[in-house]
């Protein structure tokens, strides 16, 4: 026996304990440990019953992610679930914590599911973009139906010990206390009355044929909207039609030809690395030196579109949150704006209105700031403006306790100068939320010069209390995010007035994998926004910079975008999506003859590549302005910030699977046309010079 899995007869039942922490990956050792303790228990007659169980955090987190992309060795873990199911002594799954892919996988083969309450259970192989490749997808649907087990398999989700039981998933929650001692004594009673192994292959979930086909259909339906441009959903929907109309081995079959297309793929690859990236975010300089300080309650300041998402960020979080605007007329909106959150989730179900009782219950709200003065920690979300925020933090400064932690939502203003316009500028920080607070996932947290280790510590702590992507950022004009959005923007722009049209600009991006093209995006958001920001950046701009005025005519037209019914697309009547405007285009027409362009065509793959170089180029001066700490954190930034599509890993991981090299000839190439705009980073240079790509400086600094 492997160390990592470990037998022992107990009562006549053989007990298969894995144990290889944190989570029970089934790597190669614990698949080989689970072949041979299921022989053994197979050869061993004294053997009446086989629990298998896990110790630590949870059962199984299923396949070792580690291991993926390597050489695959012996068994492969649906060999295992094979001879599991295959036993003929009664196997029971005790379940804790958490059995996800390859672990539920594990489960479904055993005949009988016990699981501990508070136990998560789910196939998130697609996140992976992967699909469940031990048998899941033939023995799930068997057992739970069609229906159910797309809806688990295509979101990935995790359904409760309770949902799971309802699903008929398991067979019973044990009580609190000692659950192998539970699943032990079950296994002597089956196998004192007889029970035979009762087999997931054999279950009847897909007797009703064409309603299987249906619900095949109705899933089948939605998932080219939902996954523009992934494999495995479908290859997830083409496997259960298998187990549908073929026999389990066929089925089985097909499942292993779906999975070795998606584990060989770009997108695994990508999603892979989005995955150990948003875990590896969170390994920053300061994580050693700093300890967070308690946060419970939280004083927001200002209850606009930001302050009233942080608000309601805070307080699906359990924290108790005081809003603090200007007058009473301001506040009454900030707190409608709150209010208005969760009248919709209550009028779509979603919460009860007891539930809406006791969340508002931890809200309050006021117009003089003494109301923060036992406040854990403040976020400011006034208008973005440097006089009024100092103003603020003047009045936080004097009113606040010693150790509250001092925040600023500001989207681009130096957070150094707001820090150090006070007396104490070792508790300022900027958290830095993205629209709609309480949705979006990233939070950059924006590290100022003087700011203590403690303060930076309680920013990423905060992030994991409001389930949020914590990235650190350091001080500069956009931080990480925006100030990459700016120069990609820009170079959107200048296809616009070069040739091309904002829907073909839209639609390429969309193909690619953005959830929204830049100029929906731009409707969605308001136009006036930026264009305030334009404005406000007019005075200080390079005056050689070529300066696209596009928007600016929309909005001087007022065309703002979706709420003033147009913007680049028109929306009659409130239409949520946008029509392509025959107006738009004739203006962007007339401004190109105005400033004596010829308008040139670009292919969609031209357009892309232009945005991509733009992003990339700007996101390796990021890095080596030391903005950003790794290419993993910008990959993070891009995907749960501004709609990067995450199969593709983000856009650093992008660049080096197009090649580094490839990428810096086009910004070349376009540096003849604008060489001030497409200055080729040295970074990139340098990196295209030593043969390295991005990964190579994710793998270098570890700040755990
Ligand atoms: N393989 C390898 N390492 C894993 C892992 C896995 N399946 N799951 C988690 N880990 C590691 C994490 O990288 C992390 O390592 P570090 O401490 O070194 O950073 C550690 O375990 C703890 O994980 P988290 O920080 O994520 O802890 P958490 O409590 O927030 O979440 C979790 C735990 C829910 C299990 C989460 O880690 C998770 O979702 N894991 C992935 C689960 C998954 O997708 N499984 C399917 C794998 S594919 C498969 O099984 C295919 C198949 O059919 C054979
Ligand atoms: P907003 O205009 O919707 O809200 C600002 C609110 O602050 C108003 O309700 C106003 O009454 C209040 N306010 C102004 N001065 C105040 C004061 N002295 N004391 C108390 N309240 C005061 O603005 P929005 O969009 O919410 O932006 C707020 C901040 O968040 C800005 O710094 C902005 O740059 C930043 N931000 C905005 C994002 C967005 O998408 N809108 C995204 C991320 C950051």
């Amino acid at each position: 026996m492997t160390a990592v899995v470990q037998q022992a007869l107990r009562d006549g039942v053989s007990v298969i304990t894995l144990e290889d922490p944190p989570v029970n990956a089934l790597g190669i050792a614990v698949r080989r440990g689970l072949a041979q303790a299921i022989a053994a228990a197979q050869a061993d007659d004294r053997v009446r019953a086989v629990v298998i169980h896990g110790t630590g955090r949870g059962f199984s987190a299923g396949a070792d992610i580690r291991e993926f992309g390597r050489a695959r060795e012996q068994p492969w873990m649906g060999e295992v679930c094979q001879a599991v199911e295959a036993c003929t002594r009664p196997v029971i799954a005790a379940l804790h914590g958490m059995a996800l892919g390859g672990g539920l996988e594990l489960a479904l083969a055993a005949h009988y599911r016990i699981a501990a309450p508070g136990t998560r259970l789910g196939l998130p192989e697609v996140q992976l973009g992967l699909l469940p490749g031990a048998g899941g997808t033939q023995r799930l649907p068997r057992l739970i139906g069609a229906s159910a087990a797309l809806d688990l398999m295509l979101s990935g989700r995790h359904a409760g010990a309770g949902e799971a039981l309802a699903l008929g998933l398991i067979d019973r929650i044990a009580v609190e206390g000692d659950l192998l001692e539970q699943a032990v004594a079950w296994a002597n009673a089956l196998s004192a009355s007889g029970a035979p192994p009762r087999r997931s292959c054999e279950a009847q979930g897909l007797a009703d044929r064409a309603a299987s086909l249906a619900a095949l259909e109705t899933a089948r339906a939605g998932l080219a909207r939902k996954f523009r441009g992934q494999v495995a959903p479908f290859r997830i929907a083409d496997a259960v039609q298998a187990a549908i109309e073929q026999p389990f081995e066929e089925g089985l079959r097909a499942e292993r030809a779906g999975f070795l297309q998606c584990i060989d793929s770009p997108q695994r690859e990508g999603l892979v690395h989005a995955f150990f990236a948003e875990r590896r975010v969170r390994q920053i300089p300061e994580a050693r030196s700093g300890t967070p300080r308690p946060v419970r309650t939280v004083g927001v300041i200002g209850g606009g579109t930001m302050g009233s998402g942080i608000a309601v960020a805070l307080l699906d979080a359990g924290l108790h949150v005081t809003m603090v605007e200007r007058d009473a007329d301001s506040l009454a909106r900030g707190q409608r704006n709150v209010g208005k959150v969760y009248d919709r989730l209550v009028a779509s179900r979603r919460l009860t209105e007891g539930d809406k009782a006791a969340t508002l219950a931890r809200f309050t709200g006021a117009t003089a700031y003494e109301a923060l003065a036992q406040a854990d920690l403040v976020v400011e979300a006034v208008f973005e403006d440097m006089a009024v925020k100092k103003g603020v933090f003047a009045e936080l400064d004097r009113l606040c306790r010693r150790d509250a932690v001092l925040a600023t939502n500001t989207s681009f203003l130096d957070i150094d100068e707001i820090a150090a316009s006070i007396s104490r500028p070792q508790d300022v920080i900027g958290l830095h939320f993205f629209s709609p607070a309480n949705i979006m996932k990233l939070l950059e947290i924006v590290v100022p010069r003087q700011v203590a280790p403690d303060v930076v510590a309680t920013g990423f702590a905060l992030a994991d209390t409001l389930r949020k992507v914590p990235v650190r950022a350091g001080v500069c004009d956009g931080f990480i995010g925006n100030r990459i959005l700016y120069v990609y923007r820009e170079a959107a722009s200048h296809m616009l007035e070069d040739g091309a049209s904002p829907y073909q600009i839209d639609q390429a991006l969309e193909d690619f994998g953005y959830a929204m093209g830049p100029y929906r995006t731009a409707d969605l958001t308001g136009g006036d926004i930026s264009w305030a920001a334009r404005k406000r950046k007019a005075a200080t701009r390079d005056p050689r910079a070529r300066y696209v005025r596009i928007a600016d005519l929309l909005c001087e037209r007022g065309w703002f975008g979706q709420k003033t019914g147009r913007g680049f697309y028109q929306y009659p009547d409130g239409a949520r999506t946008g029509r392509h405007d025959p107006e738009v285009l004739a203006l962007i027409d007339a401004e190109r003859a105005e400033r004596g362009i010829r308008p040139r065509a670009f292919t969609d793959e031209q357009v892309v590549r232009r945005y991509m170089a733009a992003l990339v180029n700007e996101a390796a001066k990021v890095l080596q302005d030391g903005i950003a700490l790794r290419p993993l954190d910008i990959d993070v930034t891009m995907v749960h910030g501004y709609g990067f599509p995450r199969w593709r890993g983000g856009p650093m991981k992008y660049a080096d699977t197009v090649g580094l090299a490839a990428l810096l000839a086009d910004i070349r190439e376009y540096e003849k046309e604008d060489p001030l705009f497409w200055q080729p980073a040295p970074l990139l240079v340098g990196l295209v010079q030593r043969g390295q790509d991005f990964d190579t400086l994710n793998q270098g600094s570890s700040h755990a």
